[in-house]
């Protein structure tokens, strides 16, 4: 998918103090000692620092963000508090440019909505988390069908609304992917965004662990 607009967007956000979340993914995360987190989307990386702290100095915490400004304040903010456990990746979550099976935790906060290709980027989560890891994710799910001629708008898939799926949608993409038993730990009421309604919820989920002593 062609991110400019979102990298755009994004950049001209990234020094600003506005919130960009939808939920609280981070709320219900529970990093460990020692843990490898990975936050999807990372913005200013406030939620990667706290995941770096929580996890100490034998884990490690990874932003992973299409924007150039708010990555460059993500660096500024880890190298200014001196958070060494941390690395924030340019990447597309589309191909998360981080090797498969490191992840303990993989936590997102009103990202997944903008990708065009919403399974690609499950499949990435379930292909970048360890064999019983988990993730904690919050997002947006549009109350009705996105009409088409919005789905596809860049500009206003960037602004958080146009790329939602319904939340069965949701739900069978990450069946999809390989996700079994999904969690709801919070959800809101719908509330009007763009030109559509859509709600927000936070989801948990675990990628099974593989049976060593089967067949
Ligand atoms: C709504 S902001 C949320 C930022 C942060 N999670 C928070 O809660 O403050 C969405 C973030 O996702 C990034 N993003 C959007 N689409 C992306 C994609 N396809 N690949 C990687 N990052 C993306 C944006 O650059 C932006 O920093």
């Amino acid at each position: 998918m062609d991110t400019s607009s979102i990298n755009i967007r994004y950049s001209d956000l990234a020094e600003q103090s506005c919130c960009l979340s939808c939920g609280g993914a981070i709320n219900y995360a529970e990093p460990r000692t020692g843990e490898c987190c990975v936050d999807l989307g990372s913005g200013r990386g406030t939620d990667v620092l706290r995941m770096a702290e929580a996890v100490g100095a034998t884990g490690f915490a990874y932003g992973v963000d299409i924007s150039d400004g708010m990555l460059e304040t993500a660096r500024n903010n880890a190298k200014k508090l001196g958070v060494a456990n941390v690395s924030f990746v340019r990447s597309d979550l589309e191909t998360i440019a981080i090797p498969g099976e490191i992840a303990d935790l993989v936590i997102s906060n009103c990202t997944i909505n903008h990708a065009a290709d919403k399974l690609k980027v499950w499949k990435e989560v379930h292909r970048i988390l360890k064999s019983g890891g988990r993730f904690v994710v919050s997002d947006i799910y549009a109350t009705e069908p996105v009409p088409e001629q919005y789905c596809t708008d860049p500009v206003a898939v960037s602004e958080c609304w146009a790329g939602a799926v319904t939340r069965d949608e949701y739900m069978n993409t990450l069946s999809e992917a390989g996700f079994k038993d999904i969690q709801v730990l919070e959800e809101s009421k719908p509330y009007p965004k763009g030109l559509i309604h859509v709600a927000s919820f936070t989801i948990f989920g675990i990628k099974e662990k593989k049976c060593c002593c089967c067949g």
